[in-house]
């Protein structure tokens, strides 16, 4: 019997969250080290089925389902035109900490779509998996920018502006390794609520908010110049200036604020709050000398977590 697996790896966000939504550029690379993954497998007979082995979930994958992973399979049902899967049997699990800005529900649901794409003989193109994927995240995340499928399912930096009737995409290139550290603050967040209660904010003031968004989305302008030249020190500057910026856009905490000044202190070039924030991860650019000093101290401030990952510079 056939099997097909695919994986997708966790993202985070280096510019721009928030001002993002309100059409201002930003940042986001994939994080390779933490990944999803889909395994698709033939069945004899009988229905479609999930299995979750992480959470101990196994689900019938049929048109009433309305668990995350299901729309995603009625996706790429809808896109191939079938009246129903074939008898299959897709496991998806994980690496990627859940509700921690790492792009975890992104992740799970472009694994699997493209495992069941390839399963099911239609090419995975990166744009098509993107596009489905953002069909699963806007039924469970309200208004998602589409930030988080596009680098997931194009797995490289992505320079991206939300536009209407088609998002602005860049893949680039780094011009030199970017050394981050990722630090989990061990608080859950919503997505959903951090973005809701920023659009109340926007709404009651939308001038200061306007100009706030501006100065992110000039940051994250700024900030892919950096990258394209490998000027380091200029992209720390500009973390420590963008994490400001999100303080006074109020989703920052205390201890995002902790764990960022704990970071620079320790020798790290720039430090952010990264993705929804009010708890979540941070992110640290560190040379890769001082990577062992900065894990350390995040980790005696409080981090739960610190995964080390690297952007290359890819041909
Ligand atoms: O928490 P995350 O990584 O899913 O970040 C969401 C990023 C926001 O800009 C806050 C929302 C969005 O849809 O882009």
């Amino acid at each position: 019997m056939a099997t097909t697996q695919a994986t997708a790896p966790g993202k985070v966000i280096l510019f721009g969250e928030h001002a993002v939504v309100y059409g201002r550029p930003a940042i986001a690379a994939p994080v390779s080290q933490v990944r999803a993954i889909a395994t698709v497998r033939d069945r004899p007979d009988g229905p479609a089925v999930l299995l979750l082995p992480d959470l101990g979930e196994r689900i019938l994958l049929d048109a009433t389902a309305e668990h995350p992973l299901a729309v995603a399979a009625q996706q790429v049902q809808r896109h191939l035109g079938r009246p129903q899967l074939p008898p299959l049997t897709v496991t998806v699990q994980s690496a990627i900490p859940i509700a921690g800005g790492l792009g975890s529900g992104a992740a799970l649901a472009a694994a699997l779509i493209r495992a069941l794409l390839t399963h099911l003989d239609a090419p995975p193109a990166p744009q098509l998996v993107g596009d489905l994927t953002y069909e699963v995240e806007k039924l469970y995340h309200g208004t998602p920018s589409g930030i988080d499928n596009t680098v997931v399912a194009l797995e490289q930096p992505v320079y991206f502006v939300r536009r209407s009737p088609r998002n602005q995409i860049e893949p680039f290139r780094v011009a030199c390794p970017v050394a981050l550290l990722i630090g989990d603050t061990g608080v859950r967040s919503s997505t959903r609520a951090a973005v809701e209660d920023v659009r109340r904010h926007w709404t009651a003031q939308p001038a200061r908010f306007e100009a706030l968004f501006d100065r992110c989305g000039a940051l994250a302008e700024a900030a892919r110049r950096a990258l394209e030249c490998g000027d380091l020190p200029e992209l720390g500057r500009l973390m420590d200036a963008n994490h400001a910026v999100l303080q006074e856009i109020t989703v920052s905490s205390a201890e995002l604020d902790r764990l960022t000044a704990v970071a620079r202190a320790a020798g790290a070039l720039g430090a952010k709050l990264s993705g929804a924030g009010r708890g979540g991860n941070m992110i640290a650019l560190v040379h890769p000398e001082t990577a062992v000093l900065v894990e350390q101290s995040l980790k005696e401030a409080g981090a739960r977590q610190v995964l080390h990952t690297v952007l290359l510079p890819t041909v």
